[in-house]
């Protein structure tokens, strides 16, 4: 009993003794603040505009194509490469890949640091080649 008490206080200490993490935004604020006013709060996206992004496959396949979507942006959206952290861009992800139905894997921010380099070579390799 003392110790599961005295567990009880340690993780309490703790979660006082961290304010990064209480201050880290929630997945859900972050897609509200960068991706809602396109994509809509319901992630249905605004028809003719904005394409859902609640049931799309490209959003629930392989997590590289998600990342870098978002990261270079496509047609009419922005890229993100530049506003949004690689910690940022996982939770928003995996927010996208896990609400209105959607049911995908979490991507990892190791995941977006990949995807960066990938598409970071790739960019270079087409300078190269134009040259
Ligand atoms: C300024 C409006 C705008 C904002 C803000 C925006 N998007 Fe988009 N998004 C678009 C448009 C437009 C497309 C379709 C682009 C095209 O036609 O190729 C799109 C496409 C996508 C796709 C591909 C969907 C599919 O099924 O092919 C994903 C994934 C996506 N957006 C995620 C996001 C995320 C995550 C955010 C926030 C970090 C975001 N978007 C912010 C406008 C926006």
């Amino acid at each position: 009993m003392t110790f599961a008490y005295r567990l009880a206080a340690l993780a309490l200490a703790m979660g006082v003794a961290t304010p990064a993490l209480a201050l880290a935004e929630a997945p859900q604020s972050l897609f509200m603040d960068n991706c809602s006013a396109c994509h809509q709060a319901t992630g249905k996206g605004v028809k003719g505009a904005f394409p859902p992004l609640a049931g799309s496959p490209l959003v629930q396949g392989d997590p590289k194509i998600v990342i870098t979507t978002v990261l270079n942006g496509r047609a009419g959206m922005p890229a993100f490469k530049d506003d949004l952290s690689d910690a940022d861009l996982a939770a928003i992800l995996t927010y996208v890949r896990s609400s209105w139905g959607n049911k995908a894997s979490a991507i990892k921010p190791t995941d977006v640091v990949a995807a960066r380099a990938a598409a970071k070579a790739a960019a270079k390799a087409r300078g190269l080649q134009a040259h």
